[in-house]
């Protein structure tokens, strides 16, 4: 497993987590509601049959008003009872309220509604996250930014190296990079730098003036820039033009007999003060831009 796939798959775990919790929320919500009224959960239906009538018989309390009597006034002689009344019966139309728990009531329509809401909603948030950071997720095992394998030396030398001398950058596209012969001796400017290994060099195909792709010039044998005229020779070093250094190169590295370039570390160097490569060593491509 990758570990742009581990993690796409650690933000799927945390967008569901994310969509559970906002469920979670909205159920516990409505917990809340119906502990603050036991029957918010009770369809009007459950409640319209749940109702009944019944009579309820209330003792008339005869001794108890009798005792009281007494106390109150001890010294008098008691009345004798009059006719006994018929004890009073009052009858209370009452209306029996049975709670019932949630699981018995089960999901309202109002719930049902709300919980449809929250899972929609966090889904639609999980897939946006998704979606965004898919696009700006960096490509760390792959592609431009990353190190770029770009096959055996060997063969990539048999490409660049010529029969008659002449140079023939092989362009890398997913390094956006040109990889040419190094000189045998490096200047000052890129010894040390890790710009050079089994005798090839990865030069960034984006001139450093305004950034336009620097296309190879075969009759000049030099890079020409045909936005505002910069050249550069055969390893990048600056010739003429607005350019204000060399071309950008890569760290490379021979791995195992692959020359891996490390697109993520580009080397700048200023204009070069003694060209190890002559140019022009032909025609320009671009003369007409570069005279004007
Ligand atoms: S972008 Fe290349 S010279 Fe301006």
């Amino acid at each position: 497993m990758t570990l742009t796939n581990a993690a796409l798959i650690a933000v799927a775990v945390v967008a569901i987590l994310g969509a559970a919790g906002a469920f979670a929320v909205a159920y516990r919500r409505s917990q809340s509601v119906e502990k603050a009224d036991p029957l918010a959960g009770v369809s009007s239906e459950t409640r319209a049959a749940d109702r009944s009538s019944t009579a309820v018989l209330i003792p008339p309390r005869v001794e108890e008003a009798e005792e009281a009597v007494d106390e109150e006034a001890p010294e008098e002689e008691p009345e004798p009872p009059e006719a006994e009344e018929d004890a009073v019966v009052e009858i209370l139309e009452t209306q029996r309220i049975v709670e019932v728990s949630p699981e018995e009531g089960g999901v309202s329509r109002r719930q049902f509604f709300n919980r449809a809401i929250a899972a929609t909603f966090g889904t639609f948030l999980a897939a946006q996250g998704l979606y965004y950071l898919a696009f700006f997720w960096p490509k760390l095992t792959g592609g431009f930014g990353a190190d770029i394998d770009a096959g055996p030396i060997s063969d990539l030398r048999t490409q660049v190296f010529t029969p008659d001398g002449a140079v023939l950058p092989l362009f890398i596209p997913e390094a956006r990079a040109y990889l040419v012969p190094a000189p045998e001796e490096l200047s000052d400017q890129f010894e040390g730098q890790g710009v050079e290994t089994d005798g090839l060099m990865a030069l960034y195909m984006r001139c450093v003036h305004l950034g336009c792709r620097v296309p190879w010039c075969a009759p000049s044998q030099g890079f020409e820039c045909p936005c505002h005229g910069s050249r550069y020779n055969a390893i990048g070093q600056y010739f003429g033009g607005p350019a204000p250094r060399n071309l950008d190169r890569f760290v490379v590295e021979n791995q195992g007999g692959n020359l891996i370039i490390r697109t993520g570390t580009i080397i700048q160097t200023p204009r070069a003060p003694v060209l190890l490569v002559q140019y022009p060593q032909g025609p320009s491509c671009i003369s007409a831009v570069a005279e004007a």
